[in-house]
């Protein structure tokens, strides 16, 4: 049994060390589900200490990458185990409708496999010989390493950010510090007490509950930390970025976007309204990769609206629990209220709100919310060039290729971008001109641990996922080797 109350460090449960709490909520029901425990900067300096002891002491780095990956499989096994129980914290604390919850676990899992395969196979790759233009010499790089990771995540995607940072940290030797988001921390010590079953070593895999500024601000901050990794919002990754400036502390940030869906007049009308759906309305369009904004080709626009109203008034919304329900609350009352203060905004921007973006008739409990769409949304306009985070799809019209890609470009975020049309050769043509890191064709969303996963522009720095993000926690190193046993000849002729 998990202790809610208890934060997790070299490999026991212990109270913080100012004793304090937070209640967690679920937005469904507004109720408090469970309270825990709030770390503050000396619980941090502790978990850090303890993470730094494990990898410049323990044997953890040092390890037969097969030895991390018997490891990591058994965490992976250990989540299989309780995928429904895990799935419904999952609910309870988000919001989010079971059968996301379930596919979100069973992909974290899924994640602790993929890099346990990766930790398998490292020994054989990570040193590679180095070509060099001098034959006295030989030289190879290998791969170590990069040292204790904090690992600081949002409330989207509880458990599944988690296993996107610590199952590469941990596959490559790395401990790690993770911090998960106050609004949805119950799975993260989840988490911890599967890991700690499985036999990751005391020290190696640490969790800290608590709010961003009192736990996740010091763990930024601390000189024992070798490397952050950060999921969360534009200005909080700012923020970040310029505390590990300070110290030049390794750094990827997996940040916001505004990413957009272009849909051309050839396109079939169901599968466009099936994408266009899933992309902004699945986990209650707070989704960083969300394709919140829909520029779609005149000739399509009228019948496109027509379906997508229709399936919005039949959409079923209520409690995450409950059978057949397709959205759920939204995370917290912050972000409830965020979002109504940008439909709001955008009315008064001159955007006209075509559906939704009201509490549904009959739900006065919970952080419910009809979803909306904008039509007529002015490109200058916040609602059109900021993220929401929510169930609000914006929608512009445009006539040509050229155009399409000017507004789909035209943005300070670069996350994800997706593109439908009947004409194979133009969808592929215009997945190369997006500026964003994760492109769709003819669907939006559908996310595989193989491939890599980043932004370009504000929308983050590195990238997650896949063999890439084995590498956001390895450094190179070169030895390179003098292959005489004579003098050199520079000084001594
Ligand atoms: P946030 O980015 O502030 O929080 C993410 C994580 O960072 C949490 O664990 C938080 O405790 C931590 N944090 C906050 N301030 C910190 C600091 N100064 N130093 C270190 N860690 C810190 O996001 P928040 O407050 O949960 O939501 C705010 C908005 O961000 C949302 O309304 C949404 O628009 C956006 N967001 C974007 C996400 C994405 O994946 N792109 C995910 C979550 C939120
Ligand atoms: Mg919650």
């Amino acid at each position: 049994m998990t202790a809610y109350d208890k934060l997790y460090i070299d490999g026991q449960w212990v109270t913080p060390v100012r004793g304090g709490t937070f209640d967690t909520i679920d937005p469904c029901s507004e109720a408090v589900i469970a309270t825990v425990a709030a770390a503050t900067e000396e619980d941090v300096d502790i978990a850090v200490k303890a993470a730094r002891r494990a990898f410049d002491e323990g044997e953890w780095p040092h390890l037969p990458g097969t030895q991390r990956a018997a490891v990591l499989r058994r965490i992976a096994q250990g989540i299989r185990e309780r995928v429904q129980a895990l799935a419904e914290i999952e609910v309870r604390d988000n919001g989010k409708p079971l059968p996301e919850a379930i596919w979100d676990i069973e992909d974290t899992a899924g994640c602790f496999d993929f890099y346990a395969d990766m930790a398998d196979n490292f020994d054989a790759t990570r040193e590679k010989p180095v070509a060099l233009g001098d034959e006295s010499f030989s030289s190879v790089a290998r791969q170590e390493p990069v040292g204790v990771a904090g690992a600081i995540i949002p409330w989207n995607f509880p458990m599944l950010m988690a296993s996107w940072k610590v199952a590469p940290a941990l596959a490559a030797g790395c401990s790690v510090v993770l911090k998960p988001s106050e609004v949805t921390p119950l799975t993260a010590l989840e988490l911890a007490d599967i890991a700690h079953r499985a036999g990751v070593p005391a020290g190696v895999f640490n969790v800290i509950t608590g709010f961003g500024k009192e736990a996740g601000a010091p763990l930024t901050a601390h000189p024992g930390v070798d490397k952050l990794a950060f999921t969360g919002s534009v200005p909080t990754g700012s923020a970040i970025m310029q505390t590990a400036a300070r110290d030049i502390r390794n750094l990827s940030l997996e940040l916001g976007g505004k990413s957009p869906f272009v849909v051309f007049d050839d396109s079939d009308l169901e599968a466009a309204v099936e994408w266009i759906m899933f992309g902004i309305f699945w986990n209650k369009g707070e989704v960083c990769s969300a394709t919140s904004r829909l520029l779609v080709q005149e000739g399509l626009y009228q019948p496109l609206m027509d379906r997508l109203v229709e399936e919005i008034d039949k959409l079923p919304i209520g409690n995450g629990m409950d059978e057949g329900v397709l959205l759920g609350p939204l995370v917290n009352k912050t972000q409830y209220d965020k979002v109504l203060a940008a439909i709001a905004r955008g009315q008064e921007e001159g955007a006209r709100l075509l559906v939704g973006g009201e509490r549904p008739a009959g739900m006065d409990k919970g952080y419910f919310l009809k979803p909306a769409i904008f039509v007529d949304v002015p490109e200058e306009s916040w609602v059109w060039q900021e993220e929401i985070f929510g169930p609000v799809l914006c929608v512009r019209t445009f006539k040509d290729e050229h155009e399409a890609v000017r507004l789909a470009n035209a943005s300070r975020f670069g996350l994800a971008a997706a593109v439908m049309s009947g004409d194979d050769e133009r969808a592929e043509r215009v997945a190369r001109r997006f500026r964003a890191g994760i492109v769709w064709i003819n669907c939006s969303q559908p996310t595989f641990t193989e491939a890599p996963w980043g932004g370009y522009k504000q929308s983050g720095i590195g990238r997650e996922l896949g063999e890439w993000g084995f590498h956001n926690y390895l450094e190179t190193k070169q030895i390179t080797r003098y292959d005489s046993q004579k003098p050199w000849g520079w000084y001594l002729k």
